[in-house]
């Protein structure tokens, strides 16, 4: 095996990671650049969140080590790794009665002292977490009367108002309509961009992450089976292999990004 830079911004080594005796992830090592747009991919169960939630530190590997900046991030403090890192989950839970002001004011508490008093840059944080959301005119709405993309965008401000330079987002487009979800995609390219923030997203579109990211990880039952550019990742081969579809893979005629078209279904165990 390749020697892993640990120094990297956010390391995996050797993580097995399991539910009870189930193994899901296992001997799986990844490292994630600064500043770059990771997609990761794979069928459903293959162990995208699992392996999200394990390197967010949400979840405790059975073996194996995450590193944040060269540290372990299991000795970490809880606030330090809030600090560096932003996670919104596949289903986030949706606490009762709770505007959206006030949810995406829980990102500014790793910032904020004892007593979790708001001072004036954690209500400008908020607000630019808002604005880039597009929530700002929703910031007084209750959570359970928005619409599934809007709720969808108030989770996202809550992790950008948290103001790490690390966000990774589980399906951030999934339910959403077309538009939407391209909304949420650019949103990302923009922070990424214009803030070098390092972003790890899990997509089921993988049009979309051949689009926005600038690397594709494809998962295969707790392994990645393709990892490297869009075009090295999204070929006919690994479409066969890793989502057991046979489809044939053209250019994108406006940004050049490779574009898959599914024909038929593979005969083999592409779970
Ligand atoms: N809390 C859990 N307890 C037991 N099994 C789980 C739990 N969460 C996920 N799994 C199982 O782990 C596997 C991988 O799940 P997951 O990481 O959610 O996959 P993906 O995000 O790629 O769809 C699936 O077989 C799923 O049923
Ligand atoms: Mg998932």
């Amino acid at each position: 095996m390749e020697a892993l830079d640990k120094s990297a911004v956010l390391v995996a080594e050797n993580l097995d990671v399991r539910y009870a005796d189930t193994a899901i992830v296992t001997k799986l090592s990844l490292t994630i650049a600064s500043g770059k747009i990771t997609a990761l991919t794979g069928t459903n169960g293959s162990g995208k969140s699992t392996l999200l939630k394990a390197m967010a530190r949400l979840l405790k590997p059975y073996q194996g080590t995450v590193y944040l900046d060269g540290a372990a991030i299991s000795t970490l403090p809880t606030t330090a790794v809030a600090r560096q890192l932003a996670i919104l989950p596949q289903s986030p839970e949706i606490p009762a009665s709770l505007t959206v002001r006030e949810l995406v004011e829980q990102g500014r508490y790793p910032h904020a002292g004892p007593l979790r008093m708001l001072k004036r840059q954690d209500h400008s944080a908020i607000d630019d977490a808002l604005h880039l959301t597009a929530m700002t005119s929703f910031q007084h709405r209750m959570l359970d009367t928005l619409s599934g993309g809007e709720r969808q965008r108030a989770w996202i401000a809550l992790s950008l108002a948290q103001s790490t330079p690390i966000l990774m987002l589980d399906e951030p487009t999934t339910f959403l309509d077309v538009r939407h979800q391209l909304e949420i995609m650019e949103l990302i390219r923009r922070l990424n961009r214009e803030r070098g923030m390092t972003i790890v997203v899990v997509l089921h579109d993988l049009n979309q992450a051949a689009k926005y990211a600038d690397r594709m990880v494809v998962l295969q039952k707790g392994r990645i089976v393709a990892d490297g550019k869009p075009d090295e990742v999204l070929t006919v081969q690994t479409l066969e292999q890793a989502f057991g579809i046979y489809a044939n893979v053209i250019k994108d005629p406006e940004s050049g990004s490779p574009v898959f078209l599914p024909y038929a279904i593979a005969n083999q165990d592409g779970k």
